[in-house]
């Protein structure tokens, strides 16, 4: 009963509108290549703690590797990129995970040939590939090219599925791939919420409803998709969902150390400030869950949470994982 209790938030899972149509297309994806001729590929793309590897595992979960007579069948290869990607390290992380005990042995070519019939035998229809972005080097930036056009050919020679995920630096991958970039649809984009647009704040509201009904099952806890609750979650988080969770995360596993059974505001302030990682030069005393935050200046505000996960901006180089707005989109008026 503890243990459920601990993992109260991460066990709860929200099919918000993006996170759907992400599995909903990775699906797709999955089925058009049974009759497509050639490879089908998606890219799924977010800036960091916005879901992308939870969206992986839970399309993945739906599609286990499955033992019966003639051994075992994996539909999805799904596997992390390296950080510096080669693909002696790719394809033997891909080896291992379809269970090769000699994924380090033979060369290059010889580890590639089994690779394809591993995933042959496994019925193996897609392949996964989550921080896709380690393709591209930030610091020299440059492609890793042959990687990358080794894949081309493996999905070309599979005629698997292919899907990659990662920060938006990835698209330099695709963007200086013409081959790979043409196999591609469209992306799927998995988004920092944004307060002054009405459709993503009710997103955003709508999914602390959804943790405050799974909390509340074990804790009282203010209504977190009340006005006021709402904009000060949004306020200590930035939008992105991976903050959201880690702050709740916070707050329910101090309860549980103190045995409480009530969860405040300022017990949510006690987790904001030991949970969340934030710019104190762009932040400082900033307290969203204190009694008095009083919001006169709402827009600063919201232009300064909007930074919330962003890396220091080096102002020397144009580094294209930089948000292309650094204030949030459209701020409009608060919420009532
Ligand atoms: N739809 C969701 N419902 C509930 N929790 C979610 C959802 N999406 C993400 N989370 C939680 O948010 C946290 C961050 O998610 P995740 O690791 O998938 O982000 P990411 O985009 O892969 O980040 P990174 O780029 O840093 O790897 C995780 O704890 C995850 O469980
Ligand atoms: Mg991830």
């Amino acid at each position: 009963m503890s243990a459920l209790k601990r993992h109260i938030v991460e066990s709860t899972l929200v099919p918000h509108t993006a996170f759907s149509t992400a599995t909903m297309r990775i699906e797709q994806c999955m089925r058009y290549s049974l009759d497509s001729p050639e490879p089908v590929c998606l890219a799924l793309i977010g800036e960091s703690r916005t879901g992308k590897s939870r969206a992986l595992e839970a399309f993945y979960h739906n599609h286990p590797p499955k033992r019966d007579e003639d051994g075992v069948k994996a539909p999805i290869l799904m596997v992390k990129t390296p950080s510096k990607p080669t693909v002696k390290g790719l394809v033997e992380i891909m080896l291992r995970a379809l269970g090769d005990p000699q994924s380090y042995s033979g060369t290059e070519n010889a580890k590639t040939m089994r690779l394809k019939l591993l995933m042959r035998s496994a019925k193996t229809s897609m392949v996964i590939i989550d921080e896709f972005q380690h393709f591209y080097d930030k610091g020299t930036h440059k492609v890793m090219h042959y990687v990358a056009d080794w894949l081309k050919i493996l999905v070309d020679d599979t005629k698997c599925a292919l899907v990659v995920a990662g920060l938006p630096t990835c698209k330099a991958v695709l963007d200086q791939n013409e081959q790979l970039a043409g196999r591609f649809f469209a992306p799927i984009v998995l988004p920092r919420f944004d307060w002054g647009d009405i459709d993503q704040r009710e997103e955003f509201v709508g999914i602390l409803g959804a943790f405050h009904k799974s909390i509340s099952s074990h804790f009282d806890i203010p209504p977190l998709d009340s006005n006021e609750m709402a904009f000060r979650c949004y306020c200590a988080t930035g939008g992105l969902i991976g903050y959201l969770s880690k702050l709740l995360r916070h707050a329910v596993w101090e309860a549980l150390d103190t045995n409480k059974k009530i969860i405040t505001i300022e017990d949510l302030k006690i987790a904001y400030e030991a949970s969340i990682w934030r710019d104190e030069q762009i932040l400082s005393n900033f307290d969203p869950f204190s009694r008095n935050f009083i919001q006169a200046q709402p827009n600063e505000v919201l232009a300064k949470v909007a930074q919330i996960g962003f890396p220091k901006i080096n102002l020397n180089h144009s580094d294209i994982s930089r948000p292309t707005n650094l204030n949030p989109r459209g701020i409009k008026s608060l919420r009532g």
